[in-house]
């Protein structure tokens, strides 16, 4: 997950918005370590899961922004993150449990889809024309 989040990271224009999907423990974290490795904003062990402080962001000047939904209980609460500023900025910002606030989320975006079961399956599909690489 790590080395795929680099090569995903090398792809990525410098403004991106890449929502992960998966189940609890399919790896989007460990993905995030690979992106954030990838950016040249922080090595693999300094990034940790922003379950409870909701935001994290990595680099100087800031280059990723790592998002966490999965306890966010009402579109109310979400409101409070600010997240339109940070979706303007010149970074890389990468939201986990995004589907759980679809419909307030912008609609552009690049969807990396986890499924981890004996074998880990990863799909990505962006709404960007621009991003589609083979
Ligand atoms: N490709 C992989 N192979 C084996 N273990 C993995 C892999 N990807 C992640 N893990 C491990 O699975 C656990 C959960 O991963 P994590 O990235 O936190 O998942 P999520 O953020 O989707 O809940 C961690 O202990 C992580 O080290
Ligand atoms: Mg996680």
């Amino acid at each position: 997950m790590i080395a795929l989040g680099e090569r995903l990271a090398a792809l990525l224009p410098p403004r991106a918005l890449v929502f992960l999907q998966g189940d609890l423990g399919a790896g989007k974290t460990t993905l995030v370590k690979g992106i954030a490795k990838g950016l040249g904003a922080a090595m693999p062990e300094e990034v940790s899961s922003p379950t409870f402080t909701l935001i994290h962001e990595y680099g100087d000047p800031v280059r990723m922004y790592h998002i966490d939904l999965y306890r966010l209980d009402s579109p109310r609460q979400l409101a409070t993150l600010g997240l339109d500023e940070i979706f303007e900025r010149e970074a890389v910002v990468v939201v986990e449990w995004p589907e759980k606030f679809a419909r307030w989320l912008p609609r552009e975006h690049l969807t990396v889809k986890i499924s981890a079961a004996d074998t880990r399956t990863i799909t990505v599909e962006s709404t960007h024309e621009s991003l589609t690489t083979d």
